[in-house]
């Protein structure tokens, strides 16, 4: 597996004519959604070097990453003669390039592809990186292989279509990043103004985060180890996410992290002595821009019982990544049921 470092570009047809001008076939099949098709595929379609482009689309959403949309667009390919040589670009959120990652590592066992991501959250997160997968039998990604992408393509303008929410979302990734690499970076993304987007300081925070996961990924490819850091906040994100689902109101993905962050740093504070000021900070944060995720304590079974079946735990015990101090991270770490409770007793009393 070789190491891809995205491209921030500011001229997103330059972009993919350079990366796909290096690519040596000339057999390409681009992969949108029902919205990147008519949103941002505009964009790069009448490129001279995708004049013969092959264009398959899915329907959009998280509940079409699935087995019949691989099959869909794996016989598309079949039967449109693609080959050990075609390139795929994946245009879309973390949706299409998860599961446009997963297809093209599979036919005819990998062909390379592209990702051009044009959501935050895929940008600072899905589209690098090289995990790709799709959702089975009710698990999200429970089937997925890592393969890391030819090329990473990120172009913020699209950012500028994304309503505030999913800004939001996607800017809790960016926090986490922040968390666990260093206190200049936490200062840089803990006051950035989620009121008003300045899409400019937007653009070089994003291009930092990016370099924080590739940092990461790079030591860790396949999350033996050192890449479990990125899963800070994603124990108790999770089971606030799959809580929202199961009883019908739904959560961003985003949102869901930084509560689980918020419960996370909490746990941190008490078994690392995690400092309070940056909890107090972030505590701020979610609660001007993220609101709280409202459920009682008659819930909190159902939450323990959630991060139990979490696909990171290795053994019965729920696995976390937790902080001793901004940067200063532990993997691998547990915690009792006791300790998850008066975690979930913080939270409500914020
Ligand atoms: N989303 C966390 C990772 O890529 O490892």
């Amino acid at each position: 597996m070789s190491q891809q470092v995205a491209i921030i570009c500011t001229d997103i047809k330059e972009a993919v004519l350079r990366a796909v001008g290096n690519h040596p076939s000339s057999d390409i099949f681009i992969l949108t959604d029902d919205n990147t098709l008519n949103f941002c595929y505009p964009l790069i379609g009448d490129l001279s070097c995708l004049k013969e482009a092959h264009l398959i689309t899915i329907p959009s959403g998280d509940e079409n990453k699935n087995i019949d949309s691989v099959v869909k667009i794996w016989r598309y390919l079949s039967e449109n003669g693609a080959n050990r040589k075609s390139l795929m670009i994946n245009l879309g959120g973390g949706m299409v390039t998860d599961i446009g990652g997963f297809v093209a590592s599979t036919f005819k066992r990998g062909i390379d592809y592209i990702n051009i991501s044009t959501t935050l959250l895929g940008a600072v997160d899905a589209a690098s990186g090289g995990k790709t997968g799709i959702n089975f039998l009710g698990y999200k990604n429970e089937i997925g292989v890592f393969n890391l992408p030819r090329a990473v393509l990120i172009y913020t303008d699209f950012f500028k279509t994304l309503d505030i929410e999913n800004i939001r979302s996607g800017f809790a990734e960016m926090i986490k990043h922040a968390l666990i690499y260093s206190k200049e970076e936490w200062q840089k993304v803990s006051t950035f103004d989620l009121e008003k987007v300045n899409f400019d300081v937007l653009r070089t925070l994003v291009e930092s985060s990016i370099h924080i996961k590739e940092w990461v990924v790079k030591q860790d490819p396949t999350e033996q180890n050192v890449r479990k850091v990125l899963n800070l906040g994603h124990t108790f994100g999770h089971a606030f996410e799959t809580f929202s689902y199961r009883f019908n109101r739904p959560v961003l993905h985003g949102y869901a992290v930084m509560w689980g962050l918020l419960c996370e740093l909490y746990l941190s504070h008490m078994k690392f002595g995690f400092p309070q000021e940056y909890l107090l900070k972030l505590k701020n944060l979610t609660k001007a821009y993220y609101g709280m995720f409202s459920f009682n304590c008659k819930d909190y079974e159902v939450l323990y019982e959630l991060m139990t079946h979490d696909k990171k735990n290795e053994s019965e015990d729920i696995n976390f990544t937790l902080l001793s101090d901004i940067g200063d991270f532990q993997i691998n770490q547990t915690a009792s049921k006791e300790e998850i409770f008066e975690v979930l007793d913080f939270y409500l009393s914020l």
